[in-house]
């Protein structure tokens, strides 16, 4: 059994660092542990201009400590303000600014989703475009509401997605490069495996859908941690979710969807959507690898494969992670003295949650 394994320095495909205090508390917890990472545009406003990606990135370089390189691709959000234009200034990279991906949210289907569209089939222009130039399209893949705008079961919504809208979304748009994010269900996890191509149609796995099952959401009352879009499901569909990362497969990447939140929201009259793993994300993946066997596996999965979908080279940096228990204790407390309980944290977690990898300081 490995006691300890070093790899290429991870890259996470898929991060909400937000804004302001919370931005300056939570990305140097992530630039210590990865190299780089797709940087989310649902911030508010949301980033719907090269201009506004250039400060955003600005302002998550100017919160990396001195010492460290991290490198945040960044990303627009495709509201209905999003010109096919601007996608294609962005994907010049004009004045040295480069935007490597366009980010769709169903409507109201999650935090800061008020601005997409119902259904990401109606944005045709955007989607032309994008096709045209090779621009990757970053899938929230849920349908939240009906024809009739009445909700659908949450539960639902990934595999109605799967069976109905990507389908159509790929046959309109054959040459689109597509990543179907944070796959959650059996649904996703078959489509997936046949029809996924590295530098095509890809997708990212979190370590809270590896880890968790809805018997834990559910352990002792909801748990507010475990909060999150798409839902935390059964416990087949995690563990079709542990088998797929372990076939090793190209077009399987690390996107973690650490999402922190302000500890009023996420306890408050249940709860801010998202999980926030960044302190937890790579030892989690570690752990699961360890457990189903496959840690020969874990650096083309946290390290190349994303990098190789946005066209980047992988971190030249290595990480060492060690078989070594731990737990999470205390929040990360920002500027503004407002806590951020990370996923696995012994108070509000699931009792006495082990973490049973650690980096290596
Ligand atoms: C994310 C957030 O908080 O920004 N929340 C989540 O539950 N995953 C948004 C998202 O990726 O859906
Ligand atoms: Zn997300």
């Amino acid at each position: 059994m490995a006691e300890s394994i070093t790899i290429k320095k991870p890259f996470d495909s898929h991060l909400h660092v937000r804004q302001g205090a919370m931005l300056r508390a939570v990305t140097p917890i992530s630039a210590a542990k990865f190299a780089g990472a797709l940087i989310m545009p649902n911030t508010e406003p949301p980033i719907e201009t090269v201009e506004q990606a250039a400060a955003y990135k600005k302002e998550v370089l100017a919160a990396v400590p001195g010492e460290i390189t991290f490198e945040p691709l960044m990303s627009l959000y495709l509201t209905k303000n999003l010109k096919p234009s601007e996608i294609e200034k962005g994907f010049a990279g004009e004045n040295g600014m480069k935007v490597f991906a366009v980010k769709s949210y169903p409507y109201g289907a999650t935090t800061n989703s008020q601005w997409g569209y119902r259904s990401i089939l109606e944005a045709q222009d955007v989607l032309k475009k994008m096709e045209e130039i090779g621009m990757p399209l970053l899938l929230h893949g849920e349908v939240h509401l009906n024809d009739h705008d009445e909700e659908e079961d949450p539960y639902d919504a990934e595999r109605m997605f799967i069976a109905d809208v990507l389908p159509r979304l790929l046959e309109t748009y054959p040459k689109l490069k597509v990543s179907l994010e944070h796959m959650s269900s059996a649904e996703a996890i078959d489509f997936m495996e046949k029809n996924g191509e590295a530098g095509k149609l890809v997708t990212t796995v979190t370590p809270h859908h590896l880890m968790y099952d809805r018997r834990h959401a559910f352990s002792g009352g909801y748990r507010a941690l475990l909060h999150c879009k798409p839902l935390i499901k059964t416990a087949h569909d995690r563990e079709r979710l542990r088998y797929m990362v372990k076939k090793g497969l190209p077009f399987v990447s690390a996107g973690t969807d650490s999402a922190p939140h302000p500890e009023a929201k996420k306890f408050s009259s249940c709860c801010a959507f998202g999980v926030f793993n960044a302190p937890v994300a790579l030892e989690m993946y570690a752990q699961v690898f360890d457990e189903i066997g496959a840690l020969d596996k874990l650096e083309a999965f946290l390290s190349l494969n994303g990098p190789q979908f946005f066209g980047v080279e992988p971190s030249t940096e290595t990480i060492t992670l060690l078989k070594k228990d731990w737990q999470v204790t205390e929040p990360v407390v920002t500027e503004e003295d407002i806590k951020v309980w990370s996923v696995g944290d012994a108070k509000h977690g699931l009792g006495n949650e082990m973490l049973h990898w650690q980096v290596q300081q």
